[in-house]
């Protein structure tokens, strides 16, 4: 629908929903640009994700705008930085190579549910610094039951009130209670870890992370970000790895090429598969802002109030930026000229994804586990549908495969560069 109205109206276009008042889309990178950088104080984001406090909490990075946003943004983004991120390969690899371990000729898999359980063990032991299995299944089924109690409907106060024990907020309330105690157990141990300073989990470094005037995170602000961390970064890269599988498992040609490129050890292409495949299924179709003041966006002058929705998944299929947009080409990304906000699959400015360089690199490293090892088959003989769910774009079936052959053997060569922050091309 978004696609249509922007070849119907062009560029820049207003959408008037009820409830969610005017909205007025935007698909030029230059001034997708112009939001992105510069002062930003006038855009709000953690507005519109306020459905999602009842979860998060109040700390969230997610919920929060202004000053507080900035801070909890600053204590978060250094273990998302490239170096970090490299670190953390070998847990993605050791993940990855486990999940592929357990496939076998025969089995039918749905696949974005198999990489939703790979994410989530990512973010476990990467983000929550949690190795050990029955810990990992203890997190897993508390945290995973309050994931799938969460919806948009909890914008509805009357939908998140505790009435009672059969009451959608009841058992809301009492899951996030048991996920809660948790989570604050895992705190507590990690800061009485003798080792904490020398170990590279998110949370060991959040633990020891101090904002400008010296303060540390307290328990609750720990609490809210690993479950945003969670809930932002879980089913997001699994979805993306979803789509990744039924992209490539349609078009032998690619398929042969990234298979070549990993047995060969070179990176370029698998990374260029990662970026192809986020571009032309974006998880998050527009980023938003809410702007708390007047400003011209695009030439046209919106009023306080306005929101501002950078059109994600419209930029990706402009045919100006990207030749045949429609079409699978990862070697866009290798073999033409790089020019910047024309590829954002992770937003951007003070609200860029802060997983975004984790996420890239799971992908190529799952990718990098499975595809030399096992030949998969999809079940469906079409594309798996593109449909909204919550707020996320998701393959309709989840990418149902069978597995045809699986070949047993020595490591996969690796030579794996950290992930470049924005990639662009034409
Ligand atoms: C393919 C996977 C992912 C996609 C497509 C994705 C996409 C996005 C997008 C579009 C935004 C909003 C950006 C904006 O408004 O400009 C966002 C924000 C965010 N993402 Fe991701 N994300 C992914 C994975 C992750 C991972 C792995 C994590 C962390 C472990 C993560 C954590 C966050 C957080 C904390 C924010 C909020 C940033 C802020 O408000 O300052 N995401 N993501």
């Amino acid at each position: 629908m978004l696609r249509r109205w922007h070849r119907r109206y062009g560029d820049v276009f207003t959408v008037r929903l009820l409830g969610f008042g005017t909205g007025v889309y935007v698909a030029e990178p230059q001034a997708i640009r112009e939001l992105f950088t510069g002062d930003q104080s006038d855009l709000l984001a953690g507005e519109a994700n306020s459905f999602l406090e009842p979860v998060l909490g109040r700390h969230s990075v997610l919920v929060l705008d202004g000053p507080e946003h900035l801070r909890q943004r600053r204590l978060l983004l250094p273990p998302f930085q490239g170096s970090r991120v490299a670190a953390f390969r070998e847990t993605v690899r050791d993940v990855a190579a486990r999940e592929v371990d357990r496939w076998h000729p025969g089995d039918r898999l749905v696949l974005r549910a198999r990489m939703r359980e790979l994410t989530f063990e990512v973010i476990c032991r990467a983000v929550f610094g949690v190795t050990e299995p029955s810990r990992v299944k203890r997190l897993r089924r508390a945290l995973g039951a309050v994931i799938d109690t969460t919806s948009p409907a909890l914008a509805i106060p009357a939908l998140h009130a505790d009435l009672g024990r059969f009451s959608p907020g009841g058992k809301l309330a009492r899951r996030l209670h048991a996920a809660d105690a948790l989570l604050y157990e895992e705190i507590a141990r990690r800061r009485a870890e003798p080792d904490l300073a020398e170990r590279s989990d998110v949370l060991s470094l959040l633990l020891c992370a101090r904002d400008e005037d010296g303060r540390a995170m307290t328990d609750a602000e720990l609490r809210d970000e690993l479950f945003t961390m969670l809930a932002a970064g879980h089913e997001t890269t699994a979805t993306g790895l979803a789509f990744a599988f039924d992209l490539l498992l349609r078009r032998p040609a690619e398929l042969a090429r990234v298979r070549a490129a990993i047995e060969a050890g070179q990176d370029a292409y698998l990374d260029a598969v990662t970026k192809e495949t986020l571009r032309l299924r974006p998880v998050i179709d527009a980023a938003e802002r809410t702007l708390t003041r007047p400003r011209t966006v695009a030439g046209y002058e919106l009023p306080a109030g306005v929101k501002v929705y950078p059109g994600i998944a419209l930029v990706h299929y402009r045919p100006d930026l990207y030749r045949q947009p429609e079409e699978f080409r990862p070697e866009r990304f290798i073999d033409e000229q790089a020019e910047s906000y024309t590829w954002l699959p992770f937003g951007g400015g003070i609200r860029r994804c802060i997983g975004a360089a984790l996420a890239q690199m799971e992908i190529a490293e799952v990718l990098r586990a499975a595809i030399p090892r096992v030949d998969l088959r999809p079940l469906r003989t079409t594309e798996d549908p593109v449909v909204l769910r919550g707020i996320t774009l998701v393959p309709k079936h989840g990418v149902p495969v069978s597995v045809e052959r699986v070949r047993r053997g020595g490591p996969v060569p690796v030579s794996a560069p950290a992930p470049s922050g924005a990639a662009t091309a034409t």
